[in-house]
């Protein structure tokens, strides 16, 4: 693997979950292949998961792992030709290569603004590295894209699926603030590429991105979405199309024991008690949010597995 900067850079997406469910079973297999090898992990925004599973994989591999909070550094410019008589005091062209230099693999968490669509969508800072970084690029949570957990809630569903076609419904759920799309399109693009029965629910306004979404059957009715679902993983997300905003907050789209019935719940976390979801099903026997966090190790250990087989 060269890079992974969205779940079409994996060659064969369930041959590839059954793969990482087996280094779970022994994760320490392969620890020779990042012997003498540096994965440099940037971040521009906060992290727990993220943060913790990519290093514990990284190390289960047998990598040194270097960890930069961006904003501990010098302010990166990203536009070409521009005069850098403001506040940035150093080029992202400079800034890659600088880094491919102390690195095998580099990692970057960099979110969207929520403010410029059309920025967000180019997916600059994600690209520049691409375009300047001479070594391979792992997407740790993108303007659009959040592939790592794509991939770690693809290996829950097929450890716990108990039908060969489970239901999944995708559903919304409320939220103060304006979060991004990046894990609802992820998670839409993966669904996509499994044999499952798969649905989203959301209040009109919030459609994702079509180019995203495709032929997916979308309800604004959450209780008839919900009906008979194996798998409902909630997220909030602001709106697409009125870009970055938060329309409403409907409580009545948390959800419930009474909504879920006995559906397994997923969320990304971290997950806001009690406005997302109820204590009752966080605390209950049908939430595997903590399984789907674990699985985030075998996410990251077996993309970066394959791009250290292809250094
Ligand atoms: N799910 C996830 O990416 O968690 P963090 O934001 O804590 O990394």
């Amino acid at each position: 693997m060269k890079k992974y900067t969205t779940i079409y850079d994996i060659d064969n997406i369930p041959e590839t979950i059954q793969e990482a469910i087996l280094l779970k079973e022994n994760p320490f297999a392969h620890k020779a292949l990042g012997t003498n090898k540096t994965l440099v992990m940037l971040f521009f925004n906060a992290s727990l998961r993220t943060r913790l599973s990519t290093e514990k994989a990284a190390k289960n591999l047998g990598m040194d792992v270097m960890i930069l909070n961006v904003n501990d550094a010098w302010n990166l410019e990203f536009e070409e030709g521009t005069i850098m008589n403001l506040n940035s005091s150093e080029h992202v062209k400079e800034a890659a290569q600088v880094i491919s230099q102390y690195a095998d693999i580099i990692a970057i968490r960099a979110f969207p603004s929520l403010e410029d669509k059309e920025k967000d969508t180019s997916e600059w800072i994600l690209n520049s590295f691409t375009k300047h970084a001479t070594v391979p690029i792992v997407n740790m949570e993108s303007a659009t894209m959040h592939p790592l957990q794509a991939l770690a809630d693809a290996i829950t569903i097929t450890e716990l699926q108990k039908k060969q076609q489970p239901k999944v419904v995708l559903s919304w759920a409320p939220h103060p603030k304006a979060l991004p799309q990046a894990v609802a399109n992820s998670f839409v693009k993966m669904m996509q590429s499994l044999n499952i029965d798969f649905s989203i629910t959301h209040p009109e306004g919030y459609e994702l991105d079509s180019e995203i979404t495709k032929n997916v059957p979308v309800y604004y009715d959450q209780k008839e979405a919900l009906q008979d679902a194996d798998f409902v993983y909630a997220k909030n997300w602001s709106s697409y199309e009125s870009y970055g905003k938060v329309l409403h907050q409907d409580s009545n789209w948390m959800l419930t024991k009474d909504t879920l019935k006995e559906a397994k719940f997923m969320h990304c976390l971290p997950v806001r008690r009690n406005v997302v979801v109820e204590d009752a099903v966080l605390d209950g026997e049908n939430s595997i949010v903590i399984q789907q966090a674990l699985n985030r190790v075998f996410s990251a250990q077996i993309v970066l597995k394959k791009m250290l087989e292809n250094l």
